[in-house]
């Protein structure tokens, strides 16, 4: 397996060397249908000709599907030149409506082919149903992600098998990724990871070859994630919160994750972000009735109302149970600053019930946001310290440290703190705790880190650092 991979990367380096220009290999076949390429022959002389021809021509109209909700995607309020020039992927097959007025500025340049001529450390990272993904470095130094159709993946492999069609199979999962470079581009923010550019070429010798180039992230590991401090937990169901408030009001309209298993996400600098696209789903069901409109999940059914032909708010709500049962149930509440575990058991509460909607859900993210940041969720819990500590400015303690959980560092006891007072608090709260180390570094809410300490053996001069030692009680 990890040699076929190998052998898959190295392929992929080459075929960037080839350096072809676009055709138009991801357009629906124009009519009447091109000469058969030798695989479609063989499909063809295989089985009864009509039934060859019919199978050739579902496989068309599914091309055809696909190129189409594309071009939905790529137009519309807000569409501008990127998504165009990601449309230029596409074929003058259909006779062209006249051409909007060019936009005056042109966008930004943005990574090509010419990017990849000589990429390296190309590394296979994972594949799923359609796509490989591999982490590489450009000439500059910058990691990237690039994004390709897997040729020997579970969607090529299985149309290939159904239609014998390689090549116009290849098509048909290269407009997914088409897809997901659309949105990504129409949907840009924050949380939604970032296309850098892309790259399409085709040529006789080597199997024609998109690849998009986008921000590099890492997987997110729910077993590290349970391991991690509630404030970086806290941080991804924020940013997730964040994305699904921007899907439910985006420019294409309300948009839901029908897929949305936490593989479908990376983390980058420790922000939650979107990187498949390609299950997104925009607009709302149609429906005829209210039966039209039910939710099913494994543990819950939910019944939403048809009005006036469209499901009222099952993107959003299909979205926030999901957040529900794969990241706040697990994320939110567990080791929270106690004051602050009534309003996130609500928040986690509500939304397994789908009582709130996903702005009123942001809203009360952010508001527990703010009160972790400026320290208002302290005011009614800390007492007043019952021992003296004596400070020690620009000291640090380099050893004697215990073990707490969870700790920025293994080994140690480091947590984040919003005041010397709470430092106080929590080294009070820790039988081994003698001491404790202010540092200058701060978290992503901008929380101090402090080194906690079983003793003070030995202080040594640090200008970053003040060190508080127990002295009393
Ligand atoms: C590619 O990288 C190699 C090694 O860094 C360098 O010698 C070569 O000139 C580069 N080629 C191009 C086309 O940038
Ligand atoms: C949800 O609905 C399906 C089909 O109607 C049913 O089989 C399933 O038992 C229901 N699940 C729950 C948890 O109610
Ligand atoms: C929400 O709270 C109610 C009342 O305490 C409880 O019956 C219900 O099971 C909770 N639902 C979830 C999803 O936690
Ligand atoms: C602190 O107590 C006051 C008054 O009882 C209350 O209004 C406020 O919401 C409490 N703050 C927190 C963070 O629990
Ligand atoms: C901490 O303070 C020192 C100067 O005392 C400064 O050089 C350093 O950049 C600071 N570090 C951070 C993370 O702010």
């Amino acid at each position: 397996m990890r040699r076929r991979r190998a052998a898959v990367a190295v392929g992929l380096c080459a075929s960037f060397l080839l350096g072809s220009l676009l055709n138009a290999l991801l357009a629906p076949g124009p009519d009447p249908p091109p000469p058969p390429a030798p695989a479609q022959a063989a499909a063809l002389t295989s089985g009864p000709p009509g039934a060859a021809a019919a199978a050739i021509g579902e496989l068309e109209e599914q091309i055809r599907a696909r190129y189409e909700e594309v071009q939905r995607y790529s137009r519309g309020p807000g569409a501008g030149r990127p998504e165009r020039r990601l449309m230029d992927l596409a074929p003058p097959a259909p006779p062209a409506p006249p051409a909007p007025p060019a936009p005056p500025a042109p966008p930004a340049p943005r990574l090509g082919c010419a990017a990849l001529r000589n990429v390296s450390g190309a590394r296979f990272l994972g594949s799923g149903y359609t796509k490989a993904v591999y982490r590489a470095r450009l000439p500059g130094g910058a990691a990237v992600a690039l994004k390709t159709v897997d040729s020997g993946g579970h969607d090529v492999g299985s149309c290939v098998r159904q239609f014998g069609a390689r090549r116009d199979c290849y098509r048909l999962a290269a407009h997914k990724l088409v897809k997901e470079m659309v949105l990504l581009e129409r949907l840009a923010h924050p949380n939604v990871l970032q296309l850098y550019g892309y790259c399409y070429q085709d040529s006789e010798d080597a199997p024609s070859a998109l690849t998009a180039i986008t921000e590099l992230g890492a997987p997110v590991e729910m077993i590290q994630l349970l391991q991690a401090s509630w404030e970086d937990r806290f941080r991804i169901c924020l940013s997730l919160v964040r994305l699904l408030h921007h899907l439910a009001h985006s420019p294409l309209g309300s948009v839901t994750l029908l897929d949305f298993r936490p593989r479908q996400f990376v983390l980058v600098a420790g922000e939650l972000k979107v990187t498949d696209l390609d299950d997104a789903s925009v607009g709302e069901a149609p429906c005829n009735s209210h039966q039209h409109c039910r939710m099913e999940f494994p543990a819950r059914n939910f019944s939403l109302s048809c009005v006036r032909g469209r499901c009222l708010g099952m993107n959003e709500k299909r979205n926030l149970y999901n957040a529900y049962r794969f990241f706040f149930t697990y994320l939110l509440p567990h080791s929270a600053p106690p004051s602050l575990r009534p309003l996130l058991d609500e928040i986690v509460n509500a939304t397994g019930e789908l009582l709130w909607g996903v702005d009123e859900t942001w809203r009360q993210l952010e508001h527990v946001l703010q009160l972790y940041q400026s320290g208002a969720y302290l005011q009614n819990t800390t007492a007043a310290p019952s021992a003296e500590y004596r400070r020690l400015p620009e000291t640090a303690i380099p050893a004697d440290d215990y073990r707490c959980w969870p700790s920025h560092r293994h080994g140690g006891c480091v947590l984040s703190v919003f005041s010397v007072r709470e430092a106080v608090a929590v080294c009070e709260s820790h039988t081994q705790c003698r001491a404790f180390v202010m540092t200058n570094r701060t978290t992503w809410t901008g929380r101090q880190l402090v080194f906690f300490k079983a003793g003070w053996t030995q202080v040594i001069p640090d200008p970053n650092g003040v060190t508080y030692v127990r002295a009393s009680g």
